[in-house]
């Protein structure tokens, strides 16, 4: 190839990567299908039980794209894909547990939140509760995340490790590689009823978030449809049911 042919493949490229058209609402209606994309990695939000893709967020977007006339198609891939997949228009809404951060903003559009949480430590070692109880400590985190960035935050800690999924950081803290991990509250909650032997110990709350869908930066007229269905569901109780089955409590924001 000269140099020539690659200028203008690179443009050829750069314009189909610009004219990647997230698709509005219309064009989904006439598809008559949405495609949503989740991590599957993050129960109980999103999971797999044996082949079947499940969990709270499983369940609301399910219910969503019902409440909007649509089919569903659900499409899986790592965590640190799921919003960048967006831009390059592989999927119409990613529902992953994606907090709402003026970071992710510039890039996407956040729906209503589903959910209110936050990032809580949690140990094997009793007394390793509060922020500063992290100094000096090694914490593992997963990649990408807001946990990721609020431990960066914390004085004194020795190191923050990373790990491709929540489950990976996990299994670092249960086999004493590090002595503390930050994820969900709702996450080691579950973990904490379901895996009691574990002997996981939950500390301080360190952030709270809003956790929500992401479209296509700009795609209002799908944010717009998303968030009245959303509206619709958590007003007739069938979003806090969904949240019961999963959690024994409702974990809408108040
Ligand atoms: N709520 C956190 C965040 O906004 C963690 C999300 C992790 N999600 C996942 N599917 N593993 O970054």
């Amino acid at each position: 190839m000269n140099i020539f042919n690659i200028v203008a493949t690179a443009a050829v490229a750069l314009a189909a990567a610009v004219s990647a058209q997230a698709r509005p609402l219309a064009d989904i209606e006439k598809s008559g299908t949405i495609i949503l994309a989740s991590e599957g990695q993050y129960a109980p939000f999103n999971y797999f039980e044996g082949k079947k893709l499940t969990g709270y967020e499983i369940e609301v977007g399910e219910a969503v794209a019902k409440k909007m006339g649509l089919k569903y198609e659900w499409k899986t891939v790592g965590f640190d894909a799921l919003l960048t997949g967006l831009a390059q228009d592989r999927w119409d809404l990613v529902i992953a547990s994606h907090a709402i951060t003026e970071e992710r903003a510039k890039a996407v559009t956040f729906t209503l939140p589903h959910y209110c949480s936050g990032g809580q430590i949690t140990a094997l070692d009793p007394k390793i509760r509060t922020a500063a109880d992290l100094a000096g400590k090694v914490v593992a985190v997963q990649t990408g995340t807001t946990y990721l960035d609020s431990v960066k935050k914390v004085p004194g800690v020795k190191d923050v490790k990373n790990f491709p999924t929540d489950e990976a950081a996990r299994n670092a803290l249960s086999s004493k590689r590090v002595d503390a991990w930050v994820t969900d509250r709702f996450v080691a909650k579950d973990l904490i009823r379901k895996v009691p032997q574990a002997g996981l110990k939950t500390g301080d709350m360190l952030f709270v978030e809003q956790v929500a869908s992401a479209v296509s930066k700009g795609n209002t007229t799908l944010a717009d449809a998303w968030n009245q269905a959303l509206k619709a569901l958590i007003a007739d109780g069938t979003i806090a049911a969904i949240s019961q089955k999963y959690f024994g409590e409702d974990v809408t924001c108040k």
